[in-house]
């Protein structure tokens, strides 16, 4: 089984919030007054970024009083998106060191310290008591975690009896073994898609009821290839700046998988059945 210490190795970089205010003054941002927005380019790690991130708020209709645990929170994108724009808090979970403690200076820095926090831990050993979150949030971590039941009933444990669970995932469509090096994993030992169906039927399993379940692949697909048109021109913004040197071949990568059918992506929405 891939230890912990090995997918913290993949995402960690010990100088990440140094390169990453530099490339922000570089785009002539005011880095000790940053709003969310500046930072989506860099900070939302998932296919469809920042779309992806408004598109699963939408579905849940957030009224702003609840509490969310962003699952494999990153650096903190969609944490800061969901506090800014519903008012919610939000505690953010995440395995990589580095990614914790970037994700909080950049919480002090766009001024949602108040409403946000970040904690290092482990998915699969959540360090918050039982029935805590009115909602849980999760965007392009499974594809870590080999196995889901016990981290969909991490989650099930964690959220409130009338909780509601966010997902979005990257599944295996059926067309074969994704050609590495992607985002979540530069080989194979870190990669554990699921099918669509068998993402559906886990949920079932552990004790979700799943009211939406939604097919974005073709959108995912339209944005990697819009992404690869413009890649002549490096932006100065961009996952690059977090995913490193490989972050080209990562991407490159990305548009293959989706275009020949060997990954897609789902969304939606569980709620917890009692
Ligand atoms: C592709 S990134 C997505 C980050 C964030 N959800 C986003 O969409 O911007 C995957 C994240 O999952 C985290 N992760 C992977 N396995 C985990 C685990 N067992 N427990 C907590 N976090 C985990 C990684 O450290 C990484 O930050």
């Amino acid at each position: 089984m891939a230890s912990t210490q090995t997918i913290a190795q993949h995402y960690g970089r010990a100088d990440l919030g140094t390169v990453i205010l530099a490339a922000l003054n570089a785009a002539g941002k005011n880095i000790d007054r940053l709003e969310p927005d500046d930072l989506a380019p860099i900070d939302e790690l998932h296919s469809r970024g920042r779309e992806s991130t408004s598109d699963l708020a939408q579905l849940l209709a957030l009224k702003g009083d609840e509490t969310v645990l962003d699952v494999g929170c990153g650096i903190g994108g969609p944490s800061r998106y969901l506090a800014k724009t519903y008012g919610c808090r939000v505690t953010g979970l995440d395995l990589t060191p580095e990614f914790c403690q970037v994700a909080a200076m950049l919480a002090e820095r766009t001024g949602l310290a108040g409403k946000v926090e970040y904690r290092q831990g482990d998915a699969l050993a959540m360090p918050f008591a039982d029935r805590t979150f009115d909602v849980a949030w999760s965007q392009s971590v499974a594809m870590n975690i080999a196995d889901r039941d016990r981290l969909n009933n991490e989650i099930k444990r964690v959220l409130k009896p009338t909780g509601r669970f966010a997902f979005s995932d990257v599944v295996d469509a059926g067309g074969g073994a994704p050609h590495f090096p992607v985002p979540w994993a530069r080989e194979s030992s870190i990669s554990f898609l699921l099918t669509a169906q068998a993402t559906r039927a886990k949920l079932e399993a552990a004790g979700f009821n799943v009211i939406t379940f939604e097919d974005e692949t073709a959108r995912a697909l339209a944005r990697a290839e819009g992404r690869m048109k413009s890649a002549g021109a490096p932006l100065a913004l961009g996952l690059h700046i977090v995913l490193g040197q490989d972050a080209p071949a990562m991407l490159k990568n990305m548009r293959r998988n989706y275009q020949e059918g060997r990954v897609g992506l789902v969304q939606g929405i569980a709620t917890r059945r009692n």
